[in-house]
């Protein structure tokens, strides 16, 4: 059992395979969080909640003269604004007579084996014997407010979930203006926030913050997860690295705005709170009606960072990526974009998939500019018809020529938009999101479609489904180059329309789920330029996402590193490209190239035309040793066997295969020395008595050699050079 209930003490304890989450209900009803952390057995720890009068700290009416039972100090589950806790709430409720305040009490529970449902939004997967479920359902007696408490435990992939249903059962309405999905309360302060921040090509760096007395946030108010944030952060012990410590991982599985807030409280305790951002917000609830959060992913690891990525890949790869793209090896692309941007012909395309099916490549992506007028970034999104200027043979003809060669079809779509000038936008002006008398803000000359609206949702399944089954793609890229703004809906009426960006975000995950169930073959990679929609949101839909529009193999490295705290490597998007690269003039060597991107899909995006004899070969060998490795990168363990934030010398990482059978350690040189010293890399993961091979080498190690002694890192001689090891148990 892993959700277990002591009546007795109105206790929930709830277990996953190494973590404990408890709670109680207080004796005035109020749902206390007793503990989570490393798991625990057979104990009631409420006696971890300890009342103090603290001064200037209310009491709920019926405490009288219980003045350490205060709200603004107690541990909470679900803390509400307005009742004398000053901290950050989850839920802040307006009645009809203006009163903002609302005081959750228990009122029942239920336990049931598998999971609660989320109508409309993405969630964990998993079957009746993987997961339990726990709804606690609270109360707000004065408005009859209802909140329904969702816990979902997944003891074998180590991780707890949480959502919430919020209903109005009064007769009046109620107006949310902020309805997060969880709250951890802990007891101790001093801890510090792991954040990702970036920009558009520089994703997901890595941001450590002790978190303050105050409220430290991140989130994102763009309408999408975003490249500037990230909606995962990690919480964790001051001196946590990447084998000791404890973390607690909170994933949002959602795709757009969001906001993770944390503080150290006046007594030194910890909150941090996660949800759908409140700037813009506000949902109205009529008589009777519900409003459902997106889930909370949480993941508690005693041993540091690494553990916990790792947890978190596996939950990726077991219950969030859909399982047929995890079985077998994606193929290996070439995508057109950095070859020729929006100037080609379908005569310049075929050539160059000839060269790259020469090579060994399998899948040729058509990206940008095949459409209507689309021959510069300024018309043509929104209307989904081939330029037959461009590609004379249309969809059908242009990808059976790709077939005839040998290679499969790929195709660029980003349904979401809109050219002020496309034929689209002048017979739907009033389907994007714009205010009326406004001029809207422009990103990249286009315009959001109003994926809330149902006809918008309809017109782009037909007409995207058109596109599918004239091209008979087998891949898709989905890209969205732009964030929201003038964010107001011709259909809905002013008192919704601080309901719009959630709706959006509905209306995406239900045209996503149509399109990827009625398309199940395709391979569908989510693209937001780059990496600015980088979340569970769309993994639970699309098992890839262009990880960034930074090609540079050195920066990826670093945009790499950030992304794999949260997200399995087989997940990551990532091409080799042109020398010079494109983002940054920096010229690396094609191997370096390579073996970047072998830490994630593996592809090119770079005219292999110009590669002369040698460049050839090393491309073919490239992707010779990416198909003999796939299986350890795509099922493997992933570790960081080094930080770009620390070692400015050498970056290096590590695939470890789940039976510990097979090994590869992949280093780049990222700053030759005049003179340097000897470094050796501790491997990881490998066991201590087998016994090793390293392709290539004679020597014998012992899995223990490998990882407490080290391996000796040869002398790396040039900018940017590179090598891997490949390791095979005797
Ligand atoms: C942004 C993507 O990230 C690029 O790879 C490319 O597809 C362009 N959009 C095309 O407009």
């Amino acid at each position: 059992m892993s959700i277990i209930y002591t009546p007795e003490k109105k206790l929930f304890t709830l277990h996953t395979a190494g973590s404990t989450w408890q709670m109680k209900v207080g004796r005035y009803g109020h749902l206390l969080h007793t503990y989570y952390g490393k798991r625990v057995e057979d104990m009631d720890l409420s006696c971890l909640i300890r009342e103090m009068n603290r001064g200037f700290c209310g009491v709920p009416y019926e405490a009288g003269e219980e003045r350490g039972y205060s709200l603004d100090t107690l541990p909470q589950e679900y803390p509400t604004f307005g009742v004398g806790d000053y901290r950050t709430a989850c839920l802040h409720a307006i009645h009809e007579d203006g009163s903002q305040a609302a005081e959750l009490r228990y009122v029942s529970h239920r336990i049931y084996d598998g999971r609660y449902q989320l109508p409309g939004l993405p969630s964990v997967r998993a079957s009746g014997t993987e997961a339990q479920t726990l709804e606690i359902l609270l109360r707000d007696k004065s408005s009859e407010l209802e909140v329904v408490l969702y816990y979902g435990v997944l003891e074998q992939a180590d991780v707890i979930t949480r959502a919430c249903r919020i209903q109005n059962r009064g007769k009046t309405p109620v107006r949310l203006l902020r309805a997060l999905s969880c709250c951890v309360d802990l007891p101790d302060g001093n801890m510090d926030l792991i954040s990702f921040h970036g920009r558009h090509a520089m994703e997901r760096n890595v941001q450590r913050t002790r978190i303050p007395h105050g409220r430290l946030s991140v989130g994102s108010t763009r309408g999408t997860s975003s490249h500037q944030s990230n909606p995962f952060v990690i919480l964790c012990d001051p001196d946590a690295g990447e084998e000791w410590g404890n973390c607690y991982g909170m994933t949002f599985v959602y795709s757009g705005n969001f906001l993770a807030e944390a503080e150290t409280d006046q007594t030194d305790q910890t909150r941090i709170v996660m949800g759908i951002h409140p700037d813009g917000f506000c949902w109205t609830l009529e008589e009777g009606e519900a409003f459902v959060t997106p889930e909370v992913i949480l993941t508690f690891r005693p041993d540091g960072l690494g553990p916990l990525s790792r947890t978190l890949h596996d939950l990726y790869r077991e219950h969030l990526i859909p399982r047929r793209f995890l079985e077998k090896r994606r193929p290996i692309l070439l995508n057109n974009w950095e070859v020729t941007e929006f100037d080609f012909t379908e005569e310049k395309l075929l050539s160059l998939a000839e060269s790259a099916s020469g090579l060994g490549i399998e899948l040729f992506v058509m990206d940008d500019g095949w459409f209507g007028e689309r021959n510069h970034d300024r018309s043509g999104l929104g209307d989904w018809t081939v330029n037959h200027a461009k590609l004379p043979s249309g969809l059908h003809g242009f990808s059976e020529k790709l077939r005839n060669i040998g290679m499969k079809f790929g195709i660029w779509i980003e349904p979401e938009m809109v050219n002020e000038d496309s034929a689209l936008f002048r017979a739907h002006p009033d389907w994007c999101l714009q205010i009326p008398g406004r001029s809207p803000n422009l990103e990249r000359c286009q315009l959001v479609l109003d994926l809330s609206r149902q006809d918008v949702r309809e017109h782009l399944f037909a007409r995207i489904s058109e596109v599918l089954d004239e091209s008979q793609a087998s891949y898709v890229k989905w890209d969205m180059n732009r964030n929201l703004s003038d964010v107001w809906s011709a259909a809905l009426p002013a008192s919704r329309q601080g309901e719009v960006s959630h709706r959006y975000v509905l209306g995406l995950y239900e045209l996503m789920e149509r399109l990827t169930g009625t398309y199940p073959d395709i391979l569908w990679e989510g693209c937001s330029g780059g990496g600015g929609r980088f979340d569970a949101g769309i993994f639970c839909y699309m098992p890839q996402i262009w990880c960034s529009d930074n090609t540079d193999a050195v920066e990826r490295i670093r945009i790499q590193y950030g992304t794999s705290f949260g997200y399995p490597i087989c997940a990551v998007g990532a091409h080799v490209s042109a020398d010079v690269n494109q983002q940054t003039g920096r010229r690396v060597p094609l191997e370096t190239r390579a073996e970047v991107a072998m830490a994630g899909t593996f592809g090119y995006e770079m005219d292999v035309q110009k590669l002369d004899a040698s460049e050839q070969e090393q491309v073919r060998r490239q992707i010779q040793n990416y198909i003999r490795f796939e299986h350890i990168i795509r099922l493997g363990d992933y570790y960081r066997l080094t930080s770009p934030d620390t070692d400015e010398t050498l970056a290096a990482w590590q695939f470890v295969a789940k039976d510990l059978t097979e090994s590869l350690v992949s280093i780049v040189a990222l700053h030759p020395k005049a003179n340097p010293p000897f470094r050796r890399i501790r491997l990881r993961g490998l066991k201590e008595y087998a016994v090793y091979r390293i392709d290539g080498e004679d020597q014998i190690w012992k899995g223990s050699a490998l990882m407490y002694a080290g391996l000796p890192v040869p002398l790396l001689w040039g900018d940017y050079q590179s090598c891997h090891f490949y390791i095979r148990r005797l």
